[in-house]
């Protein structure tokens, strides 16, 4: 099927999965992008449905009905955010019904979900981007602007560290490896450092704790290195059982620019730029990064442009995570075949619309319950 051509008006948007972060992130900041709005959600709890339905206007479908809710001709384009080994399973008949695809991170659970997802894509012309909302957040694009412009000299080494404590009940405890710390809390790290170095990796070895009482059947804190084609290395550790922290510092022959925090949203970033012992102040402001990621995708289905983190950005990030995970079954450093990344973040695809209260969410709570 050919893809859904909008024109002279808003993109409509199905939200497909009522959770923590539709509910708490993309759905309030919709209505400020000026160019989407919301008509329709997929949700399998029929208090969501209800209570959703009623607050933001919506046509509620279940999951059962999601062939039939693609081809109601309510909406333009999905928002897809379910737990990772879902998102291949709805994001392919969306295309294929030349639905327009904004699908969470990470991409998939494989390399080959990727290309699946990727080949519907291309098939249908339907627009796929993958949700990297720190792709509009102004302190990223500083900082990637910063690195470019050689402010820290050549860089050298990255270092990163994420954490948070993750209830036993939520998916991310539930779901092996591809609901864990590394995909979900290290695809931010990765995505950092192959943007900051402007480089893909070549190898990987990682490192896992699994504590005896630890109610994850996977390592719940994990310790990354890459190597990259230049000789520059990063290094990252995630964790679902620490209190929260997130930060990153990339290091030059001339200086080094420290972000904290880095990650995270409902808050701006900011850090310190040092160079030759002179310390320069970073601090960014608080942005509605899923409304500038909403607005910045409408725009290029409005005008038939392809987005910037697409299926192939996706699919850089899986083949690393594919890889670490292997190296923390075998013990074995990785090697990745080298790869050049056709498209980076420009640093003019900025967002800066201002932060939403979400309105009380209902059944649904931040990974730590
Ligand atoms: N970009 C970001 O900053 C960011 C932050 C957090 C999460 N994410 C991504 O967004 C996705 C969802 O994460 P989340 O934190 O919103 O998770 P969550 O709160 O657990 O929500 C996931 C939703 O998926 C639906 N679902 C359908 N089948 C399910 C199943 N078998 N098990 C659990 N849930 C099921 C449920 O919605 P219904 O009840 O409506 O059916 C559930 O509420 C993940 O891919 C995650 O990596 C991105």
């Amino acid at each position: 099927m050919q893809a859904r051509r909008v024109s002279g008006r808003k993109v409509r948007y199905a939200v497909v999965g009522g959770g923590w972060i539709s509910q708490a992130a993309f759905m309030p900041g919709v209505d400020q992008t000026g160019n989407s709005e919301m008509t329709a959600i997929v949700t399998g709890d029929p208090a969501k449905a209800d209570a959703l339905a009623r607050t933001y206007g919506l046509t509620a479908f279940g999951y059962d009905r999601y062939p039939e809710a693609l081809a109601s001709g309510l909406f333009d384009a999905v928002y897809l955010a379910l737990p990772n080994g879902m998102h291949r399973d709805y994001a392919v008949p969306a295309l294929e019904a030349g639905c327009h695809v904004l699908l969470e991170k990470p991409m998939a659970v494989s390399v080959a979900e990727c290309e699946a997802i990727n080949a519907a894509a291309k098939a249908s012309g339907a627009k796929l981007m993958v949700a990297y909302r720190l792709h509009f957040e102004p302190g990223t694009l500083d900082a990637i602007a910063r690195i470019r412009a050689g402010e820290i000299g050549e860089p050298r080494m990255f270092t990163a560290t994420f954490g948070q404590a993750v209830a036993a009940g939520n998916h991310r405890a539930q779901q092996g490896y591809w609901a864990g710390p590394v995909p979900d809390m290290g695809t931010y790290p990765l995505n950092a450092v192959r943007n900051l170095f402007g480089e893909e990796p070549v190898e990987v070895s990682a490192l896992g704790s699994r504590r005896p009482d630890s109610p994850f059947a996977f390592d719940g804190t994990v310790a990354v290195t890459l190597r990259f084609p230049s000789g520059r290395l990063a290094q990252f550790t995630v964790s679902y059982e620490t209190d929260a922290v997130d930060a990153y510092r990339v290091t030059g022959t001339k200086g080094d620019l420290h972000l904290q925090p880095a990650f995270l949203f409902g808050m701006g970033l900011g850090g310190t730029l040092t160079r030759g012992g002179e310390k320069e102040r970073l601090a960014y402001p608080s942005v509605d990064q899923f409304g500038g990621q909403t607005r910045y995708f409408s725009d290029c289905i409005l005008h038939d442009r392809a987005p910037e983190p697409d299926g192939e950005e996706g699919l850089c990030d899986i083949r690393i995570l594919e890889a670490v995970e292997r190296a923390l079954a075998t013990g074995r450093t990785q090697t990745l075949a080298p790869m050049t990344r056709s498209r980076r973040p420009d640093p003019a695809q900025g967002m800066a619309l201002p932060e939403v209260e979400p309105p009380p969410m209902v059944n649904a709570a931040q990974p730590g319950g």
